[in-house]
């Protein structure tokens, strides 16, 4: 029986290549999914028709896009707000957001197509593999997955001459520096002189951070429960405001990361991520959750927001503890309501000037100094000394009996 293989497209080089290389090997047919997360056709210049096209030339017997530019914003980057998700304190999961979106319909394209295994163009080094193997496998266990990048060992230039050989064409992917993930999250770079940690990265392959103005932008980000709603008083869905944020936030060249982190198969790798709207909508979100959380609870999500994150970055979108972190965090947004007034100054700065909130438990008249005042001050002298009963009778029996080291 010919197998039947459906493969994440993206209509770049190793892709393409993926899939004659899958017909000669598998003697399998191949059917070629490429999934918009809400990347921008201009990186590449090109249309989703001109990369099916391709997909036809490498020998696919079929080849389809799935538009989830609204499923990634609605379903994948709103619970990553909500957990102001920031693997290792700082990166939004770009990539690691999107894969989850494309496993989901390579899977349901596999059931469509009754194929019995998806295949994937990611090598053996990287968090991707990671993330469409352990995501199939959650899915949909009965699927093989094939990895033909991880099997081949063609170097770049093997892959040009294979795929010259068998008249794909590549279009501009010859002479590609970098490695570059892109989706409405943000852009993720790899390689070329970046792969030097002590080298200033490389402004060239930057595009939404580009510094296109001198002059301040501001701007009021609006949520309902978490989820962002509005810019500017004008409401939009989740995904226009992550694209006018790239845009807006970015040209003042806000949103660009340069850091070292820990691949989960081990690796330190020096990462130069451009995410505008991810960053700018995460600060806003966490400086209203300020506003609005009770103390305990607030504190509480803190400490599970760095494991939502790792779960993520490590492929366990579809897991059980995720899910049940994800319910936590839902249940946490329910009064996380109200506006953020943000201010950017190029190049790259942020300040947040302002917040409100109908849920505020910021309360004037607690807070004030002045006449306005309704806090009860007697009531602190016995809280301040109950509060310090432990530690004095300690000093009294212990700490002056010269035990204190
Ligand atoms: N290191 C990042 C991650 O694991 C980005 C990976 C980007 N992938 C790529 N093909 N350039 O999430």
């Amino acid at each position: 029986m010919t197998e039947r293989i459906v493969l994440a497209y993206s209509g770049g080089l190793d892709t393409s290549v993926a899939i004659r290389w899958l017909i000669e090997e598998h003697d399998a047919e191949v059917i070629a999914v490429s999934v918009d997360v809400g990347q921008s056709s201009d990186s590449t210049g090109e249309e989703w028709e001109d990369i099916r096209q391709r997909a036809f030339a490498a020998g696919a017997k079929e080849a389809i896009v799935v538009d989830a530019r609204d499923e990634m914003a609605n379903e994948y980057c709103v619970p990553a707000i909500a957990a102001n998700a920031a693997y290792e304190g700082k990166y939004p999961l770009v990539s690691a957001l999107s894969r989850p979106v494309i496993v989901k319909h390579l899977v349901e394209q596999a059931r469509v197509f009754d194929a019995n295994a998806v295949a994937h163009g990611c090598t053996g080094k990287g968090n991707d593999q990671v993330r469409f193997e352990v995501g199939t496998r959650a899915l949909a266990p009965h699927l093989k997955v094939y990895a033909p990048a991880r099997l081949w060992g063609m170097t770049r230039e093997d892959s040009v001459d294979y795929a010259a050989k068998w008249n794909i064409p590549i279009g501009q992917s010859k002479a590609k520096i970098y490695s570059i993930d892109e989706n409405l999250w943000g852009r993720a770079i790899e390689c070329g002189a970046i792969e030097d940690p002590w080298a200033t990265a490389p402004s060239e392959p930057n595009t939404l951070t580009k510094v296109r103005t001198n002059e301040s932008v501001e701007l009021v980000i609006s949520f309902d429960q978490g989820v962002p709603v509005a810019l500017d008083g004008v409401t939009k869905t989740v995904a226009d405001i992550i694209d006018d944020l790239n845009l807006r936030a970015g040209s003042t060249g806000f949103g660009r990361l340069d850091m070292v982190e820990n691949r989960r198969v081990g690796i330190k790798s020096r990462e130069v991520y451009e995410c505008p709207g991810a960053l700018a909508l995460i600060a806003a979100h966490a400086d209203l959750e300020d506003l609005c959380l009770e103390r305990d609870l607030h504190h509480e999500k803190a400490r599970l927001e760095p494991r939502w994150a790792e779960l993520v970055y490590d492929g366990m979108w579809f897991s059980p503890l995720k899910q049940a972190i994800d319910a936590f965090m839902t249940e946490t947004q329910r009064f996380v309501t109200g506006d953020v007034r943000m201010r950017f100054d190029p190049p790259g700065a942020l300040h947040i000037e302002g917040r409100r909130s109908p849920y505020a438990l910021y309360d004037h008249g607690l807070a004030t100094y002045d006449a306005a005042d309704t806090f009860r001050h007697e009531d602190s002298a016995g809280f301040v000394r109950l509060w310090g009963l432990g530690v004095a009778t300690w000093s009294e029996k212990q700490l002056s009996k010269g035990s204190g080291r």
